[in-house]
């Protein structure tokens, strides 16, 4: 959320409240409706129930490019703004990307833990699996798919992408059929936006696809995976390994991935630096900002 500099500039025009500090936000909400005018969001849900119970809200400004925690149906039939915080994290995410690749295919995690169990004098990690010359593909090749095609380019990976549509503007091969792609890759990265149209997508056929020599890598949204399926897969070493920021009901994981060796584990910081949840932070002002002042907002996303 937003860090200490921002929200002293919001306090020195508005009266905040801090739901996450209250013992019952809903009461809270109730209790203020009608002089809440915006809500500043992340991931937490925003859904219609709020929208509808807020006679006064102007704008959602969700400090995440994401929007898919916001009933975006909802805000229109209301008027309600609503805006995001694109292309300051698309570098940072695309290195957690990466950097759960990395750490899952040259058992860094594992490996860390090994020498501080004392375990190296017993003998060698076993071998990881390299990078280079290696094949990832990435499902939404967007600004931050893009950004983690032009990262694999510098391991001499082979890029390869899926997504409703080809693009023109890269050489990278395009896969209209994703179970295609899962069968053709060493890892399937997750970089398409949450919601309807990515629900459920990687499934028991795609990881069946995918193969016990690959990996699966999310940077995405947990909705986009049948976590399910997922965990059966891992557990019945269907595939090679997984690296995961995102999570289908965040901040709970699910247990058994905790005891799995052939699995990384982040906690969603794909945006998490001082310098991009500063600049994140700062495009939320500005929209709040401007929308009072009757200004065009920086970055308005629609349906
Ligand atoms: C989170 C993200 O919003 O931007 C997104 O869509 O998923 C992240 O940047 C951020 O971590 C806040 O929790």
């Amino acid at each position: 959320m937003l860090l200490p500099a921002e929200i002293e500039q919001l306090e020195e025009d508005f009266r905040l409240i801090f739901l996450w500090k209250e013992r019952d936000p809903e009461a809270t909400i109730l209790e203020n409706a009608s002089d809440i005018l915006a809500i500043i969001s992340s991931l937490r849900p925003v859904r219609r129930t709020m929208i509808e119970a807020l006679p006064n809200l102007e704008i959602i400004a969700n400090c995440a490019v994401g929007f898919d925690n916001i009933d975006m149906r909802a805000a229109k039939e209301r008027g309600v703004a609503v805006t995001n915080t694109p292309d300051v994290l698309t570098d940072d995410t695309a290195d957690v990307g990466f950097l759960l690749m990395l750490d899952v295919a040259r058992r860094a995690v594992e490996g860390d833990a090994y020498v501080r169990a004392g375990l190296w004098k017993n003998g060698p990690l076993p071998l990881g699996v390299s990078l280079s010359g290696k094949r990832v593909g990435i499902v939404g090749l967007g600004r931050i798919g893009r950004a983690l095609a032009r990262r694999a380019e510098g391991f001499a990976m082979d890029i390869v992408y899926h997504g409703p549509r080809e693009k023109t503007d890269v050489s990278y091969r395009y896969y209209a059929d994703l179970k295609e792609m899962a069968g053709d890759v060493d890892f399937l990265v997750l970089t398409c936006p949450g919601g309807a149209s990515t629900h459920h997508m990687i499934d028991y056929e795609v990881l069946c696809s995918l193969g016990d020599k690959s990996f699966l890598v999310n940077i995405a949204r947990g909705s986009v995976v049948v976590q399910d399926d997922l965990l059966m897969a891992l557990s019945n070493e269907m595939i090679a390994g997984a690296g995961l920021d995102v999570y289908d009901s965040e901040p709970d994981v699910p247990r058994e991935l905790f005891s799995m060796d052939n699995v990384v584990l982040t906690p969603h910081i794909g945006s998490a630096t001082f310098e991009t949840r500063t600049k994140m932070g700062q495009i939320v002002v500005d929209n709040v900002r401007a929308h009072f002042e009757g200004l065009p907002l920086l970055t308005p996303v629609g349906i």
